[in-house]
């Protein structure tokens, strides 16, 4: 399956800035998906499906978007999904909580459509370079999405991880920095070495120093992943 579409979210480069990010979350949801087997997913804000190729053995795979997009089936918001209470084993949110209008509406509806016992797995922004798909309107810390999630529904189980580690944090604002300069200088293809150092680097900082890699005070997060689990 490796030409369905969204092959750079899956394995981004670390020669580009989007790499501290989107590598964490590609191979949290594949080993994620390693349980889907038989399960009804429904894809929130799916844009072209990227992580449907490790969703395959679901039993069926529905994307809905707020934007009209020949890989959505359905077609409506995140604050008013237009499916079925308790219709979905697994309910993928990954990066759209930044964009919606209404964040806690959100939560609601994600708990309102996850079956019993069911896992929502969502994703969002701690610190990111504003990017409107169509909007661009928040950031959290993890205890904001704990609490986020607390409020807007009752879970068996929940757990918000950062994605990465401070260092990459720091090192996705310095490669996002680079790539805006060489882009001005029409020099980006000189810029990739660069890039691709800063985020090696930062991965290997990070991976040997565990207190970058916790929410404890004075660390800062690119991107944090939520397991949100209804009560059986
Ligand atoms: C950054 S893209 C992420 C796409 C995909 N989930 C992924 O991880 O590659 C954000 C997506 O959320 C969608 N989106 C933005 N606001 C939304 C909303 N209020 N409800 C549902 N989807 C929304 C956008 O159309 C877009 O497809």
């Amino acid at each position: 399956m490796a030409d369905w579409p969204g092959e750079l979210r899956r394995n981004p480069s670390p020669a580009s800035a989007t790499y501290a990010v989107r590598g964490p979350l590609a191979r949290w949801l594949e080993r994620e998906g390693t349980v889907a087997a038989g399960k009804r997913v429904l894809d929130v804000g799916c844009g072209v499906k990227p992580y449907y190729p490790y969703f395959a053995a679901a039993a069926s795979y529905v994307g809905v978007d707020v934007v009209v997009n020949p890989a959505a089936d359905l077609l409506g918001p995140v604050e008013a999904l237009p499916v079925e209470d308790g219709s979905f084993d697994i309910v993928l949110c990954n990066q759209v909580l930044e964009h919606c209008d209404d964040p806690a509406q959100a939560v609601r509806e994600l708990r309102r459509v996850v079956a019993s016992g069911g896992r929502v797995l969502a994703s969002t922004h701690g610190v990111q370079v504003y990017h409107p798909a169509p909007n661009d309107l928040w950031r959290w810390t993890h205890a904001g999405l704990e609490r986020l999630f607390h409020e807007n529904g009752e879970w068996a189980a929940l757990e918000v991880r950062p994605g990465a580690g401070t260092t990459a944090c720091l090192g996705m604002l310095l490669t996002h920095t680079i790539e805006l300069l060489a882009g001005r200088a029409h020099l980006r293809p000189a810029a990739r070495p660069l890039v691709w150092g800063v985020n090696r680097l930062a991965e290997t900082i990070d991976a040997r120093v565990e207190s970058l890699r916790e929410p404890i005070p004075g660390t800062i997060f690119a991107n944090y992943h939520i397991v949100a689990v209804a009560p059986a």
